[in-house]
């Protein structure tokens, strides 16, 4: 689990090499060198170097030049192109080399391979402990399956006993890179082991933001997730405010209110991995919105991507119920989400629909839904449009678990949290929700996204 740390303002400064003095390590060797840690800075480009080395900044980034100047005057930073001097001259060595899409739009590593080639070279020639840091964007695996068998081979030492290595993604943005380190909105380390990750957060000591300690896939995935997330954002009010145009709203007032709320759209909520949405409002209102959006001829294609998306996440729990080869199944809540008993488009009644038409033997329990209980509309929907769905329907878990070789859970309803430890010794768990408690069911558990 990611772990929130706070660091001792006065950590003693870390003699550290910077590899890769473009955007990402100019503005980090500016930095950390006005931070009280001494700087090499590496970069197999001359000008690069010599540029740095006179105080000057090899990029245009606000407030950049200024710091390279006095870190340079004082005698903290300096810059060159031989990586064996770098190694040599600091403890820690931090990498920020490019790692830009090929055409096909994979991402290409190879200087990163290269630099870690020249780390490892410097390492075979020095005794001391040396912790290396990616900064660079990179997939998640690409630490194990690349980094670290690279920098192994290369310095003929083992990552964890003879050398730590940690990812420490980058959050800067160009024109506020220099405001951005100073007040980032998190620093997030992947250590290999606690001793690196200590290492490591000694370099942020006194910076007043969140740090958070973490695995390194962890580390890996979290700067893609990020990143998607923004350019998710920014193309979703774009669409938002294309449809409000050719509406004559003005899209900013639209948008001012809606981040006006910090409750449900700029929160936490609906941003955790689990199933797919439903109930009456959010598919409906998906729909008619890029309904109008066609009859506009505005084109949405994030938006209109949203349904086709929920879809795939019910086709999702039925390859995975599938994949357990079993014929009884037991579905425990299958409103759309606790605390309600409205089954339209819950997406929990589509996956039994799908589970019916391949043949599967089902039983139901839904705690807030119980055909004795139920009145008015939901009764009526469920005995017209649904009634396949009632003859299904039970009035106890223990008649789901007396009958199913597989149970899923489809809602989060607190009464069933403590289903883990109700299973019998065979049965399996398909968890849609996350239970907070997975009990000891070991391969017999299966979460849908995690
Ligand atoms: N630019 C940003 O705003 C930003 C923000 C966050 C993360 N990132 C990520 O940080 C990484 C670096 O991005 P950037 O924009 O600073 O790249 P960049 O292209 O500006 O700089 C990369 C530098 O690495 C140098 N280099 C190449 N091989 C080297 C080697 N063997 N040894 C030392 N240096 C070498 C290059 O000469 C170049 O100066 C990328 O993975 C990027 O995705 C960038």
């Amino acid at each position: 689990m990611a772990e929130r740390i706070s660091v001792p303002l006065d950590a003693a400064p870390i003699p550290l090499s910077i590899f890769g003095l473009g955007y990402v390590g100019s503005v980090s060797a500016g930095c950390f060198a006005s931070r009280g840690h001494g700087v090499v800075g590496v970069d197999p480009q001359q000008i690069k170097v010599d540029l740095i080395n006179e105080g000057k900044a090899p990029i245009v980034e606000e407030g950049l030049d200024g710091l390279l100047r006095d870190a340079v005057a004082c005698g903290r930073l300096r810059a060159t192109t031989d990586h064996l001097d770098a190694i040599a001259n600091s403890d820690l060595s931090m990498v920020c080399v490019g790692t830009p899409s090929r055409e096909n739009g994979s991402l290409n590593i190879d200087n990163l391979v290269q630099v870690c080639r020249q780390i490892g070279e410097g390492l075979r020639r020095k005794d001391a402990y040396h912790v290396i840091v990616i900064r660079s964007t990179i997939l998640p695996g690409t630490m194990r399956e690349v980094i670290q068998p690279t920098l192994e081979e290369a310095s003929g030492k083992r990552a964890g006993g003879d050398f730590g290595l940690a990812n420490n993604p980058e959050f800067l943005r160009e024109g506020t890179a220099v405001r951005d380190f100073r007040e980032p909105p998190k620093t997030v380390i992947g250590a290999i082991d606690d001793r690196t990750g200590e290492i490591v957060q000694r370099l942020y000591a006194g910076i007043d933001a969140p740090l958070i300690r973490t695995s390194i896939e962890v580390g890996e995935m979290v700067k893609y997730a990020d990143n998607a997330w923004h350019a998710l954002k920014v193309v979703f009010a774009n669409e938002v405010g294309n449809i409000a145009k050719a509406m004559g709203i003005d899209s900013h007032e639209v948008m001012d209110i809606f981040c006006q709320d910090t409750k449900l759209n700029l929160s936490p909520t609906y941003l955790r991995p689990g199933f797919a949405f439903g109930g009456s409002c959010l598919p409906k209102d998906v729909r008619a919105l890029t309904y109008k959006a066609r009859t506009l001829d505005v084109e949405v294609p994030v938006l209109n991507a949203i349904l086709p998306s929920n879809a795939r996440q019910v086709e999702r729990a039925l390859q995975r119920i599938q994949s357990k080869g079993i014929r009884r199944v037991g579905v425990l809540g299958f409103s759309f989400k606790a605390g309600t008993d409205d089954l339209r488009e819950s997406p929990q009644v589509e996956l039994i629909e799908r589970l019916i038409g391949k043949g599967y033997d089902l039983r139901l329990y839904d705690p807030n839904v119980r055909m004795a209980k139920l009145m008015g509309a939901n009764r009526q929907y469920i005995l017209k449009v649904i009634p396949h769905i009632s003859e299904l329907m039970v009035d106890r878990v223990e008649e789901v678990l007396d009958h199913a070789e597989l149970v899923v859970l489809g809602n989060n309803d607190a009464r069933l949290h403590d289903i883990a430890h109700r299973l019998k010794a065979d049965q399996i768990f398909v968890d849609l929700v996350r239970v907070p408690d997975r009990g000891n069911l070991a391969d017999r558990y299966d979460g849908i996204n995690w």
